[in-house]
């Protein structure tokens, strides 16, 4: 019987090392814009305390209720792998006293995050975002900004066919009002929707809003919109902050169902995905929102906020499908070959020449022919290629083989770096 091997958790992958230029690009891409506009760079644990995530993103949400990896450790803690990167982001705000420097503080960052969730394609138990959190301000400015800023790098990175959905959850106050209609109106339909949203009835009714059965969608066409129960506050900071969108001619598409599964919201809400053929979003890249109460809730004083985070998974997904090229950074220009022992022997000196001189170079040293070397060669699209041969290395020369030209030339060794360096 043939020996069972032991595979990568379910929904968790290795990401091998002709996945990593599109890591390094995104990577680039976003730590440019977060250099550009003035963001500081956090890290924080993999592992939280559970209650962060109860407290900040809410026990009634799939997220929290369904989605957690939660463990108990030796000491008695219950401890969560981060499933977002918000809450941590207002935990290190309070704890690290942040209120005390000028404000907003502007945070990025980037890492793994784990949600136990049915893999299935762009959608993994250990994925990968890139986020920004802006704290300390409530300006319609800020929202209106990191909308901008993550809809930029998305067209930076060379995707195509992007749409921007908006909508506005109110504050706590108004909401209460919406909350109240929108139960009483689901009420009357309880038989026709869905289990699950039977459950959000009670618990947490704004979520039946995004439930993506056709019947739940039916009904909710017809049920009351939250626009309409906004205070005169959220009201105008939405009026703004499409102004704001309109003022730098970013196309968005209102949708007063969007609100988003994790309970910190308040006023704006938004996602970025890819239009369909009739100019909807399916699926979604990037999303985030204001979050002016969290950091009150952990503990913090009053502070107003407001972020994004973006799928890394779903967007080289995205770059692949849509066929974007990704230059390697690091992609070798020259290719030493070698043929016999004393050959191998010089070969490493050259090549340490080479690394010294930041000339990035590939080679084989497991490989005698030439023929076979020269494949290797041509394989990785490598214009420039060294052969260092017996009678090369007893007459400390070498010779520079151009494969798009078909031209070759016989150098002295220690004129090799200068003439190189000319040609690149
Ligand atoms: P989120 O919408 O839950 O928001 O996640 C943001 C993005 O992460 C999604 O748009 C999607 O691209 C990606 N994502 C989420 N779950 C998965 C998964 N299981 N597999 C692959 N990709 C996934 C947040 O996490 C908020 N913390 C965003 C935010 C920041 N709001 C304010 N600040």
């Amino acid at each position: 019987m043939a020996k069972k091997i032991i595979t990568s958790p379910t929904g968790m992958h290795d990401i091998l090392p002709d996945q990593q230029k599109y890591f390094e690009r995104i990577y680039r891409v976003v730590e440019d814009f977060a250099s550009f506009y003035g963001f500081g760079k956090i890290e924080t644990p993999l592992l939280e305390e559970a209650k962060l995530f109860f407290l900040g993103v809410g026990t009634s949400t799939d997220i929290v209720k369904k989605q957690m990896f939660i463990f108990k450790t030796k000491g008695g803690d219950l401890l969560a792998l981060r499933p977002e990167g918000t809450a941590p982001v207002a935990r290190s705000y309070v704890e690290n006293g942040m209120l005390n420097l000028p404000q907003p503080v502007k945070l990025w960052y980037w890492g793994p995050f784990f949600r136990y969730e049915r893999p299935q394609l762009g959608r993994f138990r250990q994925f990968h975002q890139f986020g920004f959190e802006i704290i300390g301000k409530k300006s319609p400015f800020i929202d209106a900004q990191l909308i901008k800023i993550c809809y930029n790098i998305l067209e930076e990175l060379g995707i195509q066919n992007l749409s921007l959905e908006i909508n506005s959850i109110g504050c706590l106050k108004c909401r209460k009002f919406f909350r109240k209609s929108l139960k009483n109106f689901l009420k009357k339909k309880t038989k026709e929707l869905c289990p699950d949203c039977k459950k959000r009835l009670n618990q947490n009714p704004l979520r039946v809003l995004d439930c993506k059965n056709e019947n739940c969608k039916r009904i909710v066409s017809e049920s009351p919109q939250i626009l309409n129960f906004l205070c005169q506050d959220c009201h105008t900071h939405f009026k703004e902050v499409l102004e704001y969108l309109e003022a730098t001619d970013l196309p968005y598409y209102l949708n007063s169902h969007l609100v988003r599964g994790l309970d910190y919201y308040t006023k704006t809400v938004f996602e970025i995905g890819l239009k369909d053929e009739f100019g909807q979003k399916v699926g979604s890249l990037v999303g985030g929102g204001r979050y002016d109460d969290l950091i009150k809730l952990l503990g913090g004083k009053n502070t107003p906020a407001c972020g994004a985070a973006g799928g890394i998974e779903r967007i080289i997904l995205l770059l692949k499908e849509q066929k974007i090229e990704i230059e390697e950074k690091d992609r070798p220009l020259v290719f030493l070959a070698q043929i016999g022992e004393l050959a191998k022997k010089k070969g490493l000196n050259v090549l340490e020449n080479l690394r010294r001189a930041k000339i990035k170079t590939f080679t084989d040293f497991s490989k005698d022919s030439l023929k076979a070397q020269l494949k290797l060669a041509d394989k990785f699209n490598i214009r420039y290629v060294l052969i260092l041969g017996q009678k090369e290395a007893m007459e400390n020369t070498i010779i520079l083989k151009d494969m798009k030209k078909g031209t070759q030339e016989i150098l002295k060794v220690e004129n090799l770096i200068k003439k190189i360096k000319k040609k690149i």
